[in-house]
Order: structure tokens, then sequence, then C-alpha cells
């Protein structure tokens, strides 16, 4: 062996006994997070269901500030989308009116929302005059640029402004733009949970139905 092979081995094994020192600390705690019964700890995230929803603090469309709490006790249906949205948002949105009119009585445990990913545009007062023509119930709501971010986030929603260019080439205006964003409706039980979610398509009866063997 030369000296400067023994050097690099002697290196290496110096390396390997301050990767080893570093990483115990952390295996230790890996299994303090074990619960008494050996179930996973606080930092290991439950298996099955979805992290979706979480705390919000939004403004609605009268321009009175909401938060999850105010929805406590009921069954949150919320939908996120725009109200420039051409056709998936008032498709979904009339899906979503129809399926509670066919809930009857039990419609009063539902609160239906829709959550906009534009709240440039979508003031309190634009919402106001979009929810009411899908459904008296329906609640918009919309909020900061953070808000709303933060809101996205908790529920796994995504969107993204983009710019329509305008066909002659010329720059687009700052309010010319379209949001592509998820369509998925949530049903969340009236302690904040995520029950189950609709895709896009999903027809009034299969909602319906689905939701009514939550109530
Ligand atoms: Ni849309």
């Amino acid at each position: 062996m030369t000296r400067q092979r023994l050097i690099i081995l002697v290196a290496a094994l110096a390396v390997a006994a301050i990767i080893g020192l570093a990483l115990a600390p952390k295996v230790d705690r890996l299994v303090d997070n074990a619960g008494p019964n050996g179930e996973a700890g606080a930092n290991v995230q439950s298996v099955g269901k979805p992290r979706v929803g979480g705390p919000f603090t939004l403004v609605d469309q009268t321009g009175k500030t909401v938060t999850d709490k105010d929805f406590q006790g009921k069954f949150m249906l919320i939908y996120f989308g725009f109200t420039f949205c051409p056709d998936v948002c008032p498709t979904e949105l009339q899906a979503i009116s129809a399926a509670l009119e066919k809930l009857g009585d039990k419609v009063a445990k539902v609160q239906p929302i829709f959550v906009s990913v534009d709240p440039d545009r979508d003031t309190p007062q634009v919402l106001a005059k979009y929810v009411k023509q899908f459904d008296p119930r329906l609640i918009g709501l919309t909020g900061s640029a953070e808000q709303i971010a933060a809101v996205a986030k908790a529920y796994r929603v995504f969107y993204e402004k983009v710019k329509e260019q305008p066909a002659d080439g010329s720059k687009a205006a700052d309010d010319d733009y379209t949001v592509d964003h998820s369509s998925v409706a949530y049903l969340m039980g009236p302690n904040g949970e995520f029950l189950t979610f609709f895709p896009p398509g999903v027809t009034p009866d299969q909602m319906a139905q689905k939701i009514a063997s939550y109530l």
C-alpha cells in the first residue's frame, strides 16, 4: 500500500465514522417517535386518508372574513375555480347545484363553497353575482393572493395564471389571462376532515348518492 492510498483509506474511515455519529441520533429520534404500542409517531403521516384540507381565512361574497371554523358542523362541498372560466367551472357548479337538489331535506347539512383561484379579478362583488347564478346556497370565497395560495396548497389544488397571447403577436395586457386549475370538488366532514372527492364529469346523480352516503 502506498502512503498516498493509506491516507485516502484513513480519510475514508474517518468520514464514515463522522457520518455514523451524525446518523445515530436521527435513528434514535425516529424510534422515540413511535407510540407506546409501537404505532407510528407524530412525524409519520397516517395511511389511508390523503391529507387534504385544513384551516383557512378567506373573504366571502358579502365582504365578510370567514374561516374554516365558520363551517364546523356542516359538510363542506368545496370547489376551486374562477368566474372567468369559460366552461369547466360553470359545468361543475351546475352539477353541484343539481346534486344538492337531489339530496332533499338533507341538503341543509351541506354547505357548497366556491373558492376563487383568481383573487385579482374575483372580488367579493364579482363573486356575489356569480354564485347566485348557480345556487342560492353557494358561498363564494376569495382573499389575498397569499390567502388563496395557502388554501389551494392545503387542498392540493393546482392553479396557474396563463397569459393569453394576442393573435397579432403584440404583448398581452396584464389582465388578459386565463387560469389553469385542477377541477375537483371535495366533500369535507363536519370537523373539516376529508371524506371524498369528485373528479370533473361526475354526474349529479353519482355525486348526490355519494354525498348522501355520508350524511
Ligand atoms: Ni374553471
